[in-house]
């Protein structure tokens, strides 16, 4: 499923961009361009951001 229409980036490479690092939507943005058009996704990308840290801490 596309986090970023503009880009056409999928949540799972969001997941992967996670995995391999990104902290941040600015990193993600950074390495795979959602967020650098109408910048709609950005909200998506913090909540997938959230929700992966919440697994960390929880793990
Ligand atoms: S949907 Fe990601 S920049 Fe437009």
């Amino acid at each position: 499923m596309y986090v970023c229409i503009c880009q056409a980036v999928t949540e799972n490479e969001v997941h992967a961009c996670i995995a391999a690092g990104a902290k941040s939507a600015r990193q993600i943005r950074d390495s795979t361009g959602a967020g650098k058009d109408c910048a709609t996704c950005v909200r998506k990308i913090c909540g997938i951001l959230k929700r992966s840290e919440e697994l960390v801490a929880t793990a």
